[in-house]
């Protein structure tokens, strides 16, 4: 370490003290790579503040010294956002993991940057209330990280994303003032919305420190559903009719029969049925009461179905739900995937689904394309492997073609340092300007994920 490197790092350890500033290249090298391997840097050091305080005593010697941060959670990302990919100084916020009694009057519950979503759910479960986000990496994932890419998940359908489930936050901007609302009033029109600004900002406005989230009442009753269709286009066209059918409709997954043969070898698991199908469905509905009734009679009014598996008791509908969560293992078993998280108006589903496959095809002969994703919600993961990690060329096929069919080329995942190229192709010059703007005002040093989300040229 240079000079400037160990001044750094001794006025970070005045802050969080010597146990909290990492710098031992095998402790810090977990922090350091993204987990699917496709993203990976270096860092000075990786600091550790143990509350708000600290949080901002890091981000004013980061300020002084022009160091930038980058801020990790769980270290889920899929789009290189919260690795250090440009030698940035790693603030890892798992250690805000305080998580207050829920307020069971109100369904409302405060938590730490560094407390998991699995965390939430249970705490909420154990209070007579549910969390309305989930997603596979539920146990890793933090409540920080979730809130600066605005994850999504499995539920959006009937919850909405994560930004729709925060009443309150409090976040460490970057000219090191403390941001602090976490009364938890629903209706509270006193000015900018800080949360939503927050949300999704990936780290380069501030880092969050803690969250006030809104509670969605408990549904005792569950059924899942496996639909199988011989056609693409009739599952896409049975998850819209399912969404108006079911009131109680939370989830309607997609995907398809090379990817669950994949996840068949690869997590060892027995086919759902005796016959293989084109495309499979898979719908969970809950409330107070069995919504078997209506799910079911909403299904039988489906003319494509072609079989159908169906789940009530737990352990049941966590094997059904494992043929579609276990995607993201079950590929990364083939190498590093690029990973294009998209979404499209729900006319333009079918019609997507049907030409990614040609066009990836088009500029990569040898790649291969896995569809699967949030039917429900419009949101397809068009996962490729076979080619180079540096190989832009199906990434660029892919977002062209969800461009022009009027989508979005980041439906849950966020920008990131992988789709930031892009990001001129998804907004107007006015609106980066925008961005720009509210970054300089938040951010006036630019320290914070200064390499990811806005693209360079519009300064
Ligand atoms: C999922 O929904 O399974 C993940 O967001 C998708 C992925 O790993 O690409
Ligand atoms: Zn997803």
């Amino acid at each position: 370490m240079d000079g400037d490197g160990a001044r750094l790092r001794s006025q970070l350890i005045e802050v969080v003290g010597p146990d909290h500033v990492l710098t031992d290249a095998d402790v810090v090298a977990g922090y350091c790579v993204d987990w699917t391997g496709r993203y990976a840097g270096a860092t000075p050091a990786v600091v550790r503040p143990g509350s708000t305080a600290e949080v901002a005593g890091v981000v004013d010697v980061c300020r002084a010294a022009g160091a930038a941060v980058v801020a990790q959670g769980g270290n889920t990302g899929l789009v290189g956002g919260g690795v250090p990919l440009a030698g940035e100084v790693v603030v890892s916020l798992r250690r805000l993991s305080a998580l207050d009694p829920v307020d069971r009057r109100a369904g409302q519950v405060t938590a730490g940057a560094g407390v998991t979503i699995g965390a939430v759910q249970r705490a909420a479960a154990g209070a007579g209330w549910a969390y309305g986000v989930d997603f596979a990496s539920r146990d890793s994932a933090t409540i920080g990280g979730s809130v600066a890419t605005n994850a999504g998940g499995t539920r959006v359908l009937r919850y909405g994303d994560t930004r729709a489930q925060l009443v309150g936050v409090e976040a460490v901007l970057g000219g090191g003032s403390v941001v602090s609302h976490l009364g938890g009033l629903v209706k509270d029109n006193t000015g900018y919305h800080l949360p939503s600004l927050l949300c999704g900002s990936e780290g380069t406005l501030g880092l969050v420190t803690a969250v006030r989230l809104r509670l969605v009442p408990p549904a005792g009753e569950r059924v899942v559903a496996l639909l199988a269709f011989d056609a693409v286009a009739a599952a896409v066209e049975a998850a819209g009719v399912l969404r108006r059918a079911v009131a109680s409709l939370e989830a309607a997954e997609l995907f398809l029969d090379d990817g669950l043969a994949l996840v068949c070898e690869a997590v060892g698991l027995a086919p759902p049925f005796p016959a293989t199908h084109r495309a499979y469905l898979l719908v969970e509905a809950a409330g107070r009461t069995s919504p078997l009734t209506e799910l079911a009679d909403a299904v039988g009014s489906l003319a494509a179905v072609a079989d159908v598996a169906v789940a009530e008791d737990s352990l049941r509908r966590a094997d059904l739900w494992r043929y579609r969560e276990s995607h993201t293992e079950a590929l990364a078993t083939l190498g590093t995937p690029h990973k294009l998280d998209v979404a499209l108006p729900f006319g333009a589903l079918a019609a997507f689904l049907a030409a990614a496959p040609g066009v990836v095809a088009a500029v990569a002969p040898a790649a291969r394309t896995w569809l699967f994703g949030h039917a429900g919600d419009g949101n397809v993961h068009v996962n490729v492997t076979g080619v180079g990690p540096d190989d832009a060329a199906v990434d660029d096929a892919v977002l062209a073609l969800v461009v022009e069919m009027g989508g979005s080329i980041s439906a849950e995942h966020g920008i990131g340092t992988a789709k930031k190229a892009w990001l001129a192709h998804a907004r107007s010059p006015a609106e980066i300007a925008a961005f720009r703007a509210v970054k300089a005002a938040l951010d006036p040093a630019g320290i914070l994920n200064p390499n990811v989300l806005l693209p360079p040229g519009f300064e």
